[in-house]
């Protein structure tokens, strides 16, 4: 273990898994479990330690570089790894009209944690990968940086998410996640044995490919059963509906923890939609994995 590592920071490692009774589910035969990766860690919650992981072991305390935009887990998640561990972060967040403005709660939590924020506007954030684009910031960032690309996901990041589905062995057929990037749905479906499940919150139809990229560099080629079902994005990323928001507060009422609104919610409103379309045989062990906790600053 380095200094850097993030076990020194005492994770609820594997994260629990839960059996909830929900009468959706067992009407059909079907048990409901949560994988409670929420609380693996209060500042690293869910895929934010498996994607964090092993990079910063790989950074082993450079200045960590990484990008979002004005609410972004990822970023709150690596400047507190900074603060906790000791290195120096930057966070390039995306919209330069943010910069002359009050910091939202997300963005004053990174600085408090000691992030330096540098606000570009979304062309450049947007060419963020460019050869050019990425010189110019590095320049803007302590000498050496370590680049984590936005949401995290790369392919140590993948490869940090296969323990998830590795935990899972013999404890379910199916797992359900959100996915953004499709970084944790690509590791995750590679260290399970039984089928994954992806929910995308972003609608585009994209995604499939962004998972088949990361497991190609990360594996080298396609790993483990996973599919997309792409209906449940709800209008795009960040948008709740109504709906959605009356089935989350449902299922916060009947299990007692805390739904997170932009993934976790549309994974559980996918999963249950699913359930009762009659997707899953009887005797079916469903696996809803909690990626995150909803924002408590
Ligand atoms: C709570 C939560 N769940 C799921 C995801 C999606 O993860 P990924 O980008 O690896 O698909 C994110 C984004 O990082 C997230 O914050």
């Amino acid at each position: 273990m380095n200094a850097f590592d993030l076990s020194r920071l005492q994770p609820r490692l594997p994260s629990p898994l839960e059996p909830v009774e929900d009468e959706r589910f067992a009407r059909r035969g079907l048990t409901l479990l949560l994988k409670r990766e929420d609380l693996i860690h209060p500042d690293l919650p869910g895929n934010k330690w498996r994607k964090l992981s092993l990079n910063l072991r790989e950074a082993a305390g450079r200045p960590v570089l990484t990008f979002g935009g004005a609410y972004s887990n990822h970023l709150r998640a690596t400047a507190a790894a900074g603060r906790l561990l000791g290195f120096p972060t930057v966070g390039v967040v995306r919209g330069d009209e943010l910069a002359g403005r009050p910091l939202n709660p997300s963005l004053a939590r990174c600085t408090a944690d000691g992030m330096r924020l540098e606000f570009v506007d979304r062309a450049t954030y947007r060419a963020k990968n460019d050869p050019a684009t990425r010189a110019w910031l590095l320049e803007r960032a302590p000498a050496g940086a370590y680049v984590v690309p936005e949401g995290g996901s790369n392919a140590l990041a993948v490869h940090g998410c296969v323990e998830l589905g590795r935990e899972l062995a013999g404890l379910a057929d199916v797992a359900a996640v959100a996915c953004g990037t499709g970084g944790t749905l690509a590791g995750l479906a590679a260290g399970f044995e039984g089928r994954t499940l992806g929910v995308p919150v972003l609608k585009g139809g994209f995604l499939g490919g962004e998972v088949r990229a990361l497991q190609e560099a990360a594996f080298g080629g396609p790993r483990g059963d996973w599919a997309l079902d792409e209906r449940f994005h709800g209008g795009g990323y960040a948008r709740v509906s109504p709906a959605l928001d009356a089935f989350a507060q449902d299922f916060e009422a009947r299990h007692g923890l805390a739904i997170e609104r932009l993934y976790v919610a549309k994974m559980l409103y996918g999963l249950t939609t699913l359930a009762e379309e009659g997707a899953f045989p009887a005797g079916t062990r469903l696996a809803a994995v909690v990626t995150g906790a909803p924002e408590t600053v």
